[in-house]
């Protein structure tokens, strides 16, 4: 008769292609339950938008299929974020999971569009998120999101987030009056005003809180790095960037302040042609990918330029809501599941650092 072990055994044989480590050793096999042939369990997964989730659960079914005398079978599949920060050192926010900067060497590259489509695409898997919007100077989220009029309650001395399309979003743009005066604030105030929306902010459970952080290496993407630990910082390129080496000086920012780098997405990467389909690399190709190769950070993503996606953003309308079956949609969607990938394996690397330390004393 098969017993457990030997259940446990054969399931150790299924890789979780992101984290190269066994499904039975990373603890994603819960409740198992055998009775007389009878098996039972759940198989947890790291994310709920996993890119691989569907092959994971094939191979558990495939080396469930090669045991002998299993009679009956049956899984469920559940998720849970594992946490990709160091949570011990930072009890203010203990409840959020991940935190990740969107960060960008210069403007307009679409780090609002981006933040914003990618906390939608992750919340559409299930994911518990939140939306900062660090951009104290110039708060472009609200508008995004058709929310210029929306404030922020204080309740119990702590900022209330504004419930949008299922995430929960603060931005200096919900203070309407103040807003306009942001220009005249200099550094220590306005990194002040971030790190109050960032501990003195009723986030709750949250597993990924995305900052739409202003462009370059100033004030506010350094308060981010060195306030509260952070999973990681996203990098926003357009195949612009390249040639002007502006991404370069951001990424090397955040080397040197210790910051991992979960990936780097190229934004406005090409034109689908609406005749022919086709992807047309209109500013060239492969631009983000370098910059992937040089630095050693996962490359996650392309999104395409499409008028859809800046209208979208014009009207108060996010090309995720409104058309979530786009190929532009599609290509945030990937993106997201690559970055959530992303932060598991960091989350596992600080699990074993955690585990060996742990283990070292
Ligand atoms: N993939 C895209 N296709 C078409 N338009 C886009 C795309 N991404 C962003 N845009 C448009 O480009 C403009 C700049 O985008 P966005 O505001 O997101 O950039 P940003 O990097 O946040 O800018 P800033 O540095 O000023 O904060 C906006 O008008 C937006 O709608
Ligand atoms: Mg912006």
């Amino acid at each position: 008769m098969v017993g457990v072990d030997q259940v446990l055994s054969k399931l150790a044989n299924v890789i979780d292609p992101d984290l190269k480590k066994d499904i039975v050793s990373m603890g994603m096999i819960k409740n198992l339950e055998l009775n007389d042939g009878n098996l039972k369990f759940t198989l947890e997964l790291t994310t709920p938008a996993c890119p691989f989730n569907d092959q994971i659960e094939q191979d558990v079914r495939r080396a469930v299929d090669e045991l002998d005398g299993i009679k009956n079978f049956e899984m469920a599949v559940t998720a849970k974020v594992m946490e990709g920060r160091a949570l011990d050192a930072d009890e203010v926010m203990a409840t959020v999971k991940n935190i990740i900067g969107v960060a960008s060497g210069k403007g307009g590259v679409g780090k609002s569009t981006v933040s914003l489509n990618l906390a939608l695409a992750l919340a559409q898997t299930g994911a518990k998120v939140g939306l900062l919007d660090a951009d104290i100077y110039g708060p472009s989220i609200p508008l995004m999101l058709g929310m210029q009029k929306a404030f922020m309650e204080v309740d119990n001395n702590k900022l209330q987030p504004v419930d949008s399309n299922g995430i929960k979003v603060v931005s200096f743009g919900f203070f309407a009056e103040q807003a306009h005066q942001a220009a005249i604030y200099r550094g220590p105030i306005i990194s002040g005003i971030l790190k109050q929306f960032l501990v003195d902010t009723n986030w709750s459970n949250l597993d990924y809180l995305i900052v739409d952080l202003p462009p370059g290496t100033g004030d506010i993407p350094l308060t981010l790095a060195q306030t509260i630990p952070i999973t990681g910082i996203l990098v926003v390129t357009t195949p612009q960037d390249v040639a002007s080496n502006v991404a370069v000086k951001a990424i090397g920012m955040f080397n040197k302040l210790n910051v991992p780098l979960i990936g780097v997405i190229e934004n406005m990467s090409y034109f689908v042609c609406p005749n022919c389909n086709e992807k047309h690399y209109i500013f060239g190709q492969g631009g983000a990918k370098k910059i992937s190769d040089s630095f050693q950070i996962p490359f996650v993503g392309e999104i395409p330029l499409n008028s859809g996606i800046m209208e979208g953003s014009d009207r108060g309308k996010p090309v995720m809501i409104t058309n979530p079956t786009s190929p532009s949609a599609e290509a945030i969607r990937i993106a997201a599941k690559n970055v959530a990938a992303q932060c598991s394996i960091l989350a596992a690397k600080l699990k074993s650092e955690v585990e060996g330390k742990v283990a070292a004393s």
